[in-house]
């Protein structure tokens, strides 16, 4: 392992232990075994996440969020991580709301330390049940909340990527991305541009160091 390698930390939004499971652990499968990264895997199945309540605990004493449950190993992995990959199943045209739950209660990561997720590298990969079912719209939610933390957004480029892994299960679960070769040549080249990027990062940073 040399110094550049590269914390990557895949999380699923869903519910589930489905399409979006499938497509997360695909996506760090294949940084792992291209990109040499080291990666790590938190799904929300079964994980409780509570609502940010805006008590503003986490803004007037700093020291995170006063609601203690299954944000604190997500915490935890979030300082760990170089680079993060968010999948999301679509619900309503738009992020699902386990996904957004978990988003809000990062704002306790950021008050306590305002640096916290600043110059690390976010992806997004986003599952429909419908080929165009708000796949783009979900995947720009997570790439909204990386600019807001002061990461570095980043999808797979023109020409079949574009704005990170765009799947489409026809709501047949992991059988439905597997057979979604468009989908995960998406993702794959979402993971690479995210490795480049991350590496750059990496390197600056221990020039720097
Ligand atoms: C509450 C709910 C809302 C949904 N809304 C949409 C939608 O707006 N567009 C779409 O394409 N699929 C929609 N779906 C289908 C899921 O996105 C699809 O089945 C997806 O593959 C589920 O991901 P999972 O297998 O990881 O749970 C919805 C499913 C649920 C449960």
């Amino acid at each position: 392992m040399n110094n550049t390698t590269i914390n990557l930390l895949g999380i699923s939004g869903s519910p589930r232990l489905a399409s979006t499971d499938y497509v997360v652990r695909d996506g760090l499968d294949y940084a792992s075994e291209k990109h040499g990264a080291e990666t790590e895997y938190i799904t929300l199945h079964k994980r409780t996440i509570g609502f940010c309540i805006h008590c503003d605990f986490c803004v007037r004493k700093r020291e995170g969020c006063i609601q203690k449950d299954g944000m604190e190993e997500i915490y935890e992995r979030l300082l760990w991580a170089d680079a993060m990959l968010i999948g999301t199943p679509v619900y309503q045209g738009n992020l699902s709301g386990q996904t957004k739950a978990m988003l809000d209660r990062c704002r306790a990561l950021v008050a306590a330390n305002p640096a916290a997720l600043r110059d690390k590298v976010g992806a997004a990969a986003a599952v429909g049940g419908d080929r165009v079912g708000g796949q783009e719209l979900a995947i720009r939610s997570i790439l909204d909340f990386y600019v807001i933390s002061e990461m570095i957004p980043v999808g797979g480029g023109s020409f079949g990527a574009n704005l990170g892994g765009t799947f489409w299960s026809r709501d047949k679960g992991a059988d439905g991305v597997r057979e979604d070769a468009d989908g995960i040549m998406s993702m794959h080249r979402t993971i690479d541009r995210m490795i480049v990027v991350a590496e750059m990062l990496k390197q600056r940073g221990d020039t720097d160091a």
